[in-house]
């Protein structure tokens, strides 16, 4: 196929319009997968072949991004389209802009009973700034609750699409619209400018391990061809390799004898890990000059957490989970740590919440290994007297009151949060940003009932409860997304737990002090409900800046030690009586406090 026989493209859409769906329609379609026997092209169901893992089946969500190679037949002539599938959620925009970049063009798919929504938006303009043709395509047309005419008001207006471009209307679903909309993925989105006769460059925008064959890179070949026993080297790298195999997705791997300028596949390398293959990377005939290709941004972990084994002899099979993990997802960022209350374990980089939680799962699920998460933390800047900076992602090491001194400011990350929602809940939604120390930017009107709300908010704020909050004011109508917008001077301090005086590492957390107050009540009170009492007395309390703001007390058991005695002799019985004491003093010395492991695991998780 020349590379004007050759379309690139992807789906992007708010979670849930409809991708997964109208990528299985268009495989069938072309005859790429079969169509399920079961009352052909009517019958709905959901084959979703490209969410592979486990997870994304379960959660119905596309975590890692994948890509199909199909064959459509339009005027006389066929043509090789490759659909590169992208995840939807706003955690996953790095796994987005990656594989936009290896297409020209994307179909920008919005539910027609739901309309634009916030990742609608926020996908529109991520693929507007990889300079890509963009086809926005009405879906779920079959639905009695859909309204495309006013949706494609809407559309039309906060996307800015010209007046002549026609938006097609489909259901993915039923299939009814999909095979237009394979001609028209030809007649409109533009072919790669590739060239074939170039020597080889190929862009990696993708990597997986697999048991079997090793490390599979995805990669979009810009110009020139590669080939089986080609030798080839990673610009990134300087490393060599011999082409193994080469490709197509179709969906299953498929090998060929070669890709050609204009195509989408995998190589297989013989990679020793996939720590090798860099998202971004150029591949190149080794000996020849190449023009590196531009790559992209490394991801950049948004949040933080511990990661201990429940059991601490445990801690080789966990290291091992991780290890293989992170091979299939080079987005985690792992590091070493040790915590005096939780022993050996790592701190984990993530790039949103839900990847943290997809992350958690494949662990338990894939790897049988089960962990203990921190509660997480956002990166911190500080920086010192005579401007060095520094980045604090563990509250156990951001500064205390003590170390003040030598500090000038203190910065969190802040994003731009889009919100859109029914205008009835306006008032709740104000609520909610203005609770989370945001700062409102602009809103307007969508359509005759929406409002499109802009908001300034510390990503430490949209982390854990946000989100759930945002649904369950809005009756689940609000939708939600952020752009990473830099770092911005605070007022943060670290809150210490003590039990018994004595710190507990993985309790401290980082707070705005405007919080810290009601924040130190509601975990001293906490740690007293989970506590049981002990043979001493166990004092809770929540310190910052050098200063107990909160204080609980659990109070000791008192073992009768004197049962034995019978009778008579004092002497002895104020003996033992003394010596509990000194027990009691010892025990609080050490700071032995009695936890149980679900107690303490339900603190430390919040
Ligand atoms: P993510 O990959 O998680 O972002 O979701 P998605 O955009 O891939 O959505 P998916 O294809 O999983 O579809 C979401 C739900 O909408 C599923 O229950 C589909 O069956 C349903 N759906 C998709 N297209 C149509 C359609 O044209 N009509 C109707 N009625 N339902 C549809």
């Amino acid at each position: 196929f020349p590379p004007e026989r050759v379309r690139n493209f992807s789906i992007i859409a708010h979670i849930d319009h409809g991708k997964s769906t109208l990528a299985d329609r268009l495989l069938e379609i072309t005859g790429t997968i079969p169509t399920p026997s079961s009352a052909p092209g009517s019958s709905g169901r959901n084959q979703q072949v490209l969410d592979k893992l486990k997870v994304e089946r379960e959660r119905g969500i596309t975590v890692k991004a994948q890509t199909a190679s199909m064959l459509h037949k339009f005027g006389g002539k066929w043509y090789l389209l490759n659909l590169i599938d992208t995840p939807g959620h706003v955690d996953f925009a790095y796994e987005v802009s990656r594989s936009l970049a290896a297409s020209q063009g994307s179909l920008l798919l919005v539910d027609a009973s739901q309309g634009v929504q916030a990742q609608t938006v926020a996908n529109y303009h991520l693929a507007k700034a990889n300079n890509l043709t963009i086809i926005p395509v009405l879906n779920k047309i079959d639905l009695p609750g859909a309204d495309p005419d006013s949706v494609e008001d809407s559309v039309r207006m906060v996307l800015e699409i010209a007046e002549d471009m026609e938006i097609p209307r489909i259901s993915a679903k039923k299939g009814e619209g999909v095979e237009a909309l394979l001609d028209l993925i030809i007649e409109k989105l533009p072919a790669p400018t590739s060239k074939l006769t170039s020597s080889f460059r190929s862009l990696l925008f993708d990597n997986w391990y697999d048991t079997y064959v090793g490390v599979v890179c995805l990669v979009a070949v810009i110009d020139g061809k590669v080939g089986k026993g080609d030798k080839i080297a990673s610009a990134g790298t300087g490393l060599k390799y011999e082409v193994s195999q080469v490709g197509i997705m179709a969906p299953d791997p498929m090998p060929l004898l070669a890709l050609h300028a204009g195509q989408v596949g995998y190589l297989i390398l013989g990679m020793k890990s996939s720590h090798e293959a860099r998202v971004g990377d150029t591949f190149y005939h080794h000996g020849q000059d190449v023009d590196v290709l531009p790559g992209f941004q490394p991801a950049k972990s948004m949040l933080f957490a511990g990661v201990y084994p429940v059991d601490s002899t445990e801690f080789e099979k966990l290291s091992e989970a991780i290890n293989r993990l992170t091979l299939n997802d080079s987005s985690v960022s792992v590091a070493r740590e040790t915590s005096a209350a939780l022993g050996q374990g790592f701190r984990l980089g993530f790039l949103g919440t839900l990847h943290m939680d997809v992350f958690r799962q494949r662990l338990e699920e894939e790897y049988g290994a089960t962990a203990i998460l921190s509660s997480p933390v956002v990166p911190y800047k500080i920086i010192r007297k005579g401007g060095s900076e520094q980045i604090i992602n563990n509250p156990a090491a951001f500064p205390d009151h003590s170390e003040r001194a030598n500090v000038d400011d203190i910065q969190e990350p802040m994003v731009r949060a889009t919100l859109i929602f029914p205008e009835e809940y306006l008032g709740e939604m104000m609520q909610l940003c203005g609770d989370h120390r945001g700062e409102q930017e602009d809103y307007t009107y969508l359509d005759d009932t929406r409002i499109i709300m802009k908001y300034r908010l510390p990503m430490g704020e949209i982390l854990t409860d946000f989100y759930d909050e945002l649904k369950s004011l809005s009756s689940g109508y609000a939708t939600f997304d952020y752009d990473d917008i830099g770092y911005q001077s605070s007022d943060l301090v670290r809150m210490n737990v003590l039990l018994n005086s004595k710190p507990v590492d993985v309790l401290s957390s980082v707070l705005h002090r405007s919080q810290a107050e009601r924040a130190s009540k509601i975990i001293t009170k906490r740690l007293k409900d989970v506590i049981d009492r002990q043979l001493f007395e166990v004092v809770i309390q929540a310190e910052v800046a050098g200063k107990i703001i909160a204080r609980e007390t659990v109070s000791a058991l008192r073992k009768n030690v004197t049962a034995k005695c019978y009778g008579g002799d004092i002497t002895r019985k104020m003996k033992l009586l003394e010596k509990q004491k000194e027990g009691k003093k010892k025990m609080r010395a050490i700071g032995n406090v009695k936890l149980s492991q679900e107690a303490f695991l339900s603190i430390v998780k919040k």
